[in-house]
């Protein structure tokens, strides 16, 4: 059966249809979905069927899989390698108000780009969704190259060569949050990435930014938040933005090189919300911190 591919946004993002995902999807379908991801960046796909090892499995015809913190996470899933975007605790049961884990996870409604704050950072997302709450619990995404696009020529020259800090413990400290030890924080160096990179999957160009990213390298602080701060409310705005409302089923794929996203607010201490990611690497970005990086 050939794939059906339906834009949702004037810019970005599509439902993929007629296909059923699995480790054992054929080359000629992978390479088709690959070619729909560099154009849409963001593929959403209905009545999906994936346990722990079929998703990791899948993860990995699109990749090399990059490992989540888990954060003081426990085992609710079978691999390790997969992040657990749920409210739940080992047992299955809502997290209470003041968890740990449910207050690092709260960050994840801050816009961003799974693990920018990683020597070689988030390529590809592949977020399954097993339950979703009644109401709430959106995810929306923001489209980069549209925003380099439509950027002033001013501020394109002065962004030209820029590159950024990204640290974890930045986004989470943006909610107050920096309950970490001295361990933990030894495992989530700060990093460095360029503001904007050539999408290498369609050659366009992008911003690419988020929470993590705290400073400008060679510039004040103040400076490069400043600068930072007004990316993020240009590329933000409504019209580069796409909210996806979840069903039980749904897969999304988003391409962390050029989209941000964020969770949208839902009573997490009242209903269940269990969302499964596996995200692959970005190679291209060995060469940003090679300090960081083990030469293998
Ligand atoms: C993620 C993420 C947001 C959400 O899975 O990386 O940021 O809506 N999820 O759960
Ligand atoms: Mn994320």
């Amino acid at each position: 059966m050939s794939l059906s591919i339906k834009q949702l946004h004037p810019l970005f993002a599509a439902e993929v249809s007629g296909i059923k995902l699995s480790p054992s999807l054929s080359d000629a379908q992978a390479a088709e979905l690959h070619d729909a991801i560099n154009q849409y960046a963001i593929l959403i796909f209905h009545d999906q069927h994936f346990d722990d090892d079929e998703l990791l499995d899948t993860g990995k015809r699109f990749g090399s899989i990059a490992p989540p913190r888990n954060h003081r996470s426990g085992d609710r899933l079978k691999h390790a390698v997969l992040a657990d975007i749920s409210n739940l605790d080992q047992n299955g049961e809502l997290r209470k108000r003041d968890d740990t884990r449910r207050l690092d996870g709260l960050a994840n409604q801050l816009w961003h780009s799974d693990a920018s704050f990683r020597p070689i950072s988030g390529e590809l997302s592949m977020l399954y969704a097993h339950v979703v709450p009644p109401e709430g619990g959106d995810t929306q995404f923001a489209d980069l190259r549209a925003a380099y696009d439509a950027l002033d020529d001013d501020l394109r020259t002065i962004i030209a060569d820029h590159w950024a800090e990204h640290s974890i413990l930045h986004s989470r400290g943006l909610l107050g949050y920096s309950d970490y030890n001295e361990a933990e924080r030894s495992l989530v160096p700060e990093v460095r990435h360029p503001v904007v990179r050539t999408h290498p999957g369609s050659k366009r160009q992008s911003l690419y930014l988020g929470s993590h990213a705290s400073h400008i390298i060679d510039l004040p602080i103040p400076d490069g938040r400043l600068l930072l701060r007004e990316l993020m409310e240009h590329a933000t705005q409504q019209q580069f933005v796409h909210t996806h409302s979840w069903r039980k089923g749904d897969l999304v794929i988003w391409d962390n090189r050029c989209t941000l996203h964020r969770g949208k607010r839902y009573d997490d201490i009242k209903y269940k919300r269990d969302l499964r990611r596996v995200t692959t690497q970005d190679l291209t970005t060995v060469d940003h911190n090679p300090e960081l990086v083990p030469a293998s």
